[in-house]
């Protein structure tokens, strides 16, 4: 595995394979890699010639700067993993490789970063599609891996996508879960026993709304699985919202299409989500 830390030799490699007709997959990721995001690398191995990672803890997503600070870092272990993955091409820069001074960046998404984590997180969305949009600049992927567990983030994505229509492929790769339904995440390190039990109810909470899609009302789900988020020890609960799919828009009633309910709460200091796409 190639590990590149500058934007303009990792482009002008690229270039190289590029002109030579070899498809580029992109997986964007913050590191502390685990089971989710090596599915991620697999699914662009199977749909492309080369694969670049990218670990890049980017501060622009971030409003609080100590969980900043605190967000794991294990770079060794990452490399270890990528390359028994099959990853050809690691890029490990640095903040001031991607970000000059008094750097300024705002795009309008349509109001998908103003609702749910948007709301709980402002700026978050901004930042991400901030370094995202360089991401896909610096490499120019055939198609870019995201996973379901951030479906927010993949709307966003999307959002910006379309409206600088850049010429990549989005895709959403299905939440990789432990044994005991916990959806992976980097932050699940920070989880004592305790609270890894605790951390169950937000899948099922999902699970609950999953199981009464058919038989009840959206307003009968919600009261229900509140009720039942309520009775959970040690969970404190942020959002737990049934949406459009596609919108992300709140939903009274059923409709046709796709809906999706989404959780976030908070087990100690450490914030989870979660989702499940319903009908
Ligand atoms: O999902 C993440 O890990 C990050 O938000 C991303 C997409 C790598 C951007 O920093």
């Amino acid at each position: 595995m190639k590990i590149y830390t500058s934007r303009a030799v990792l482009s002008k490699f690229l270039l190289t394979q590029q002109s030579s007709k070899k498809s580029v997959g992109l997986v964007p990721t913050m590191g502390a890699l685990h089971k989710g995001h090596l599915s991620l690398i697999k699914a662009a191995k199977l749909k492309n010639e080369l694969v670049v990672c990218s670990i890049f803890v980017n501060p622009t997503q971030f409003s609080d700067p100590v969980d900043l600070a605190k967000y794991p870092r294990q770079v060794e272990s990452d490399i270890e993993k990528l390359k028994v993955a099959g990853c050809d091409i690691l890029f490990l820069p640095e903040v001031s490789e991607m970000y000059s001074k008094d750097e300024k960046w705002h795009i309008d998404l349509n109001g998908l970063d103003q609702i749910l984590e948007g709301l709980v997180r402002p700026g978050h969305y901004q930042g991400v599609t901030q370094i995202v949009k360089k991401l896909f600049d610096t490499v120019k992927p055939d198609t870019a891996f995201f996973g379901q567990k951030d479906y927010q983030q993949y709307m966003v994505i999307s959002e910006m996508v379309r409206q600088y229509s850049l010429p990549l492929q989005l895709i959403m790769c299905p939440i990789i879960r432990e044994e005991d339904g916990l959806a992976m995440s980097s932050r699940n390190i920070y989880l004592s026993e305790d609270q890894h039990r605790e951390a169950l109810a937000l899948n099922k909470g999902l699970q609950l709304a999953a199981s009464l899609f058919s038989s009840s009302s959206i307003l009968e789900i919600k009261k229900k699985v509140l009720q039942f988020l309520k009775n959970e020890p040690g969970i404190t609960l942020e959002y737990f919202e049934i949406c459009d799919s596609k919108t992300l828009k709140t939903v009274e009633e059923k409709k046709p299409g796709n809906l999706v309910a989404l959780i976030a709460a908070r087990i100690g200091s450490i914030r989870l989500i979660d989702n499940i796409l319903l009908g």
